[in-house]
Formats: structure tokens, C-alpha cells, sequence
């Protein structure tokens, strides 16, 4: 225990003090003395961006003792809600350290990466070292400092092209784009430390991750961002003049990708549940977050428009590099394993909030400013 992390116990001992039905507390590693007892925190690393910010918030509500480790390159100060927010890298072996120790961390749930397909293909390197050497520093970090659980970030990327477009998680792993690859390799890494240590972990695979928290507090504010519900939506806000279709030659019903969209605010319910699933003894997994059911392009196009109540301006381009025809997940482990079931399942849905969240950013631009 440093110097810094005694004072701040005992400045702050009142605030520390654990309940004692809260199962999550544990002692400093020096010993308590006469210190109170400080609770643990679960450190989230991304904890400003878009899916990152909705598990702060539904942590925080439930009473979880959450700190947040962003460097703020695609996340937003307003998106973190109800927890402190440090600003730093993940790949800072002193700042991650620090931050582990003086909020007693005993869970960490690593959101930080890049995640643009397309971009992971022309700046390879970008990827690997954000995402995977970044991802090893903080494993070992977690490592020296014994954090208990992790709970990751992952990708539904990290199949590549899947059988008939649904993916298992036994099925083979064949990314075909750097950015699956280096999440890929992160899992290899977690599983070889839990393997070796008494971390335990649960890897998530994100299938298309879209929509905004229904109560309008949230939502994806980067306005550079990539994803089809998002563009579309900005579209359909008179943020973008057109939008274009990524293939219409694909081996799919209308010739377009198709992806397995789920509501942020379930994927956010699944790293709950991942939680209470590694503190109940859980053992190390690895499991998709998808509903498993897809749509392509077109149909999510045809309900933008139809919940905008606009006609989009829609140009056909070529297939976007890096891009798998369709991928869909087989999602019935995640609701055995962790009891998680999906509230929000429903295309409409996704696509309202996330119209709700574009008229909000162009209401309030000050979102979108650090
Ligand atoms: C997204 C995630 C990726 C994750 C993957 C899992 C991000 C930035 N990307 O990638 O991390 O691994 O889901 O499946 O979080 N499209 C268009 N026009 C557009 C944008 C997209 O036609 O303007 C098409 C694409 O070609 C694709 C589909 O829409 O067929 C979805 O693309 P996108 O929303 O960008 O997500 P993914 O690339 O699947």
C-alpha cells in the first residue's frame, strides 16, 4: 500500500466503509489496524465511450463502487455518470497501477480499444498495439495487483466468416480483419493468465452493438463513428447528406450484410450479470451477446425510414474491406450461464432510441465537446 493510498483510507474511512452484506469487500493488503475496511471497486477502462458509459450507469444504479480509466480519444467527460473518471491509457503500466490500488479494484471490465473494421485494415499496427500489447499491459497489472475478475471485451469478429453466417462460440476462430484478430489475441492471453493465476474471467463476444439508453441519458455521441444503425440515424437527422450500402453482391436474401443488432442497454445487462456470475464462483467463459436473429442492411434502412418518417438518400457502394457477409450469433449459452435474458429485442426499438440520442446531440452540441 503507498503512502497516498493510506492517507486517502484514512481521509476518506467513512466513505470506505464497506457494508457488511456487501460480499464485494475485502481488506487492504496491508493489513486494516485501526483503518476501516475499504470497499472494492470495479475499475472500467473505457468507461466514457459508447457501450463503456451504459454498464458505468447501470452499475452505479445498482450501487456498485465503479472508477473509470479513459484517455478520452473517442470517449466523452458527459457520458460518464455517478463514478470518478481518471484520465489515462490503458497501456500506462503506472497510471493502470495506480489507479488498481488506490480504488481497492477487485473487478476489471476492459471496454478500451479501437473498433472500426475497416480501419483496422489499413492501420494494422493501430490495432495491435491499442487492443492487444495495451490489453497485456493490463493483464498484468491486474496481475501483480490480484484482481480477482475480468470481464472483456470482445468481438463477435473473432469468427471471421462463420458457417451458413452463425457463429458458436466452439466454432472455429478465423478473423479476417485485424481488429478481430487483436481481440482474438487478447483472449488467448486471458485465458493463458487465468489458466496460470486465480484471475477468473468472463469473455463477452459483441455481435452489432446499436441503440441509446431508453431514458435519453446516453447514447454513441463520436460523431466519426462508422456503425450502419448510427449513420443511418445521423442521416435521417440531417447530420450527413447521403449514406452508402457496403455490397449488394453478398450471398444473402437481398444481397446485403447481415448482422445480429443488440440494444446497448442489454449488452450492458450482460456485464452485470457477468459480475454477479464470477463473484457466485463462476468459472472462467467465454460467451456470445447477441440475440440470434439477423437483419441486412436493407431492412435496417427500410426501418430507420419508417421510424424517421424519411426517405433516405441511399447510394450503392463496393464491399467494404474487412467485411464478413453475414454473422449471427447462436445466443443460447449466455442466458444459461449467466440467467440473462434480453429486454429489448426489437429492431423498432433500437432504432428510436437511437434517433432519440442523434436529435438530442444536435439539441445539446456541448455532448459532443471534452
Ligand atoms: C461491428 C463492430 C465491430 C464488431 C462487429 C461484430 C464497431 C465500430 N464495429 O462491426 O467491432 O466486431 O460489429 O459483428 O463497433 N454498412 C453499410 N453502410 C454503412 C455502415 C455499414 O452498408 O455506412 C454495412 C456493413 O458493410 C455491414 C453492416 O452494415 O454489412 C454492419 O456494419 P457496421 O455497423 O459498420 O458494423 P460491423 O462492421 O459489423
Amino acid at each position: 500500500m503507498t503512502a497516498g493510498h493510506l492517507r486517502r483510507v484514512q481521509e476518506t474511512a467513512g466513505q470506505w466503509l464497506a457494508p457488511e452484506s456487501d460480499p464485494t469487500h475485502r481488506l487492504p493488503a496491508g493489513g486494516i489496524g485501526t483503518m476501516a475496511v475499504m470497499a472494492e471497486s470495479i475499475l472500467v477502462t473505457g468507461g466514457a465511450g459508447y457501450i463503456g458509459s451504459h454498464v458505468v450507469r447501470q452499475l452505479v444504479e445498482r450501487g456498485e463502487r465503479v472508477v473509470v480509466l479513459d484517455n478520452l480519444s473517442t470517449g466523452y467527460r458527459s457520458a460518464v455518470l455517478g463514478a470518478p473518471l481518471v484520465v489515462g491509457d490503458t497501456g500506462d503500466a503506472q497510471a493502470v497501477s495506480r489507479v488498481l490500488a488506490e480504488h481497492n479494484v477487485g473487478t476489471v471490465m476492459h471496454f478500451a480499444a479501437h473498433t472500426i473494421v475497416p480501419e483496422s485494415v489499413s492501420k494494422p499496427l493501430k490495432y495491435y498495439g491499442n487492443n492487444t500489447c495495451a490489453t497485456r499491459n493490463l493483464l498484468e497489472c491486474c496481475d501483480r495487483a490480484g484482481v480477482k475478475h475480468f470481464v472483456f471485451s470482445s468481438t463477435a469478429a473473432v469468427y471471421g466468416i462463420p458457417a451458413e453466417g452463425l457463429a458458436r462460440e466452439e466454432s472455429p476462430t478465423a478473423p479476417i480483419n485485424p481488429y478481430g484478430l487483436s481481440k482474438l489475441m487478447s483472449e488467448w492471453m486471458l485465458r493463458d493468465l487465468a489458466a496460470a493465476s486465480a484471475l477468473r474471467y468472463v469473455a463477452l463476444r459483441y455481435f452489432n452493438v446499436a441503440g441509446s439508453d431508453p431514458g435519453g441519458r446516453l447514447g454513441h455521441t463520436a460523431p466519426t463513428a462508422t456503425l450502419l444503425v448510427k449513420v443511418a440515424c445521423q442521416h435521417a437527422a440531417g447530420v450527413r447528406p447521403a449514406l452508402q450500402i457496403f455490397g449488394t453482391d453478398y450471398p444473402t436474401p437481398d444481397g446485403t450484410g447481415v448482422r445480429d443488432y443488440i440494444h446497448v442497454e442489454d449488452l450492458a445487462s450482460a456485464h452485470l450479470r457477468a459480475l454477479d456470475y464470477l463473484r457466485n464462483g463462476g468459472s472462467s467463459t467465454t460467451l456470445n451477446c447477441g440475440y440470434g436473429h439477423g437483419y441486412s442492411v436493407r431492412e435496417v434502412l427500410r426501418m430507420v425510414e419508417r421510424v424517421s418518417g424519411k426517405p433516405l438518400v441511399i447510394e450503392e457502394s463496393p464491399r467494404r474491406a474487412g467485411d464478413p457477409p453475414s454473422l449471427v450469433a447462436h445466443a443460447e449459452r449466455i442466458r444459461a450461464a449467466l440467467g440473462w435474458s434480453p429486454r429489448f429485442d426489437d429492431l423498432e426499438t433500437i432504432v428510436r432510441t437511437q434517433l432519440e440520442w442523434e436529435y438530442r446531440l444536435q439539441r445539446e452540441p456541448s455532448l459532443q465537446r471534452n
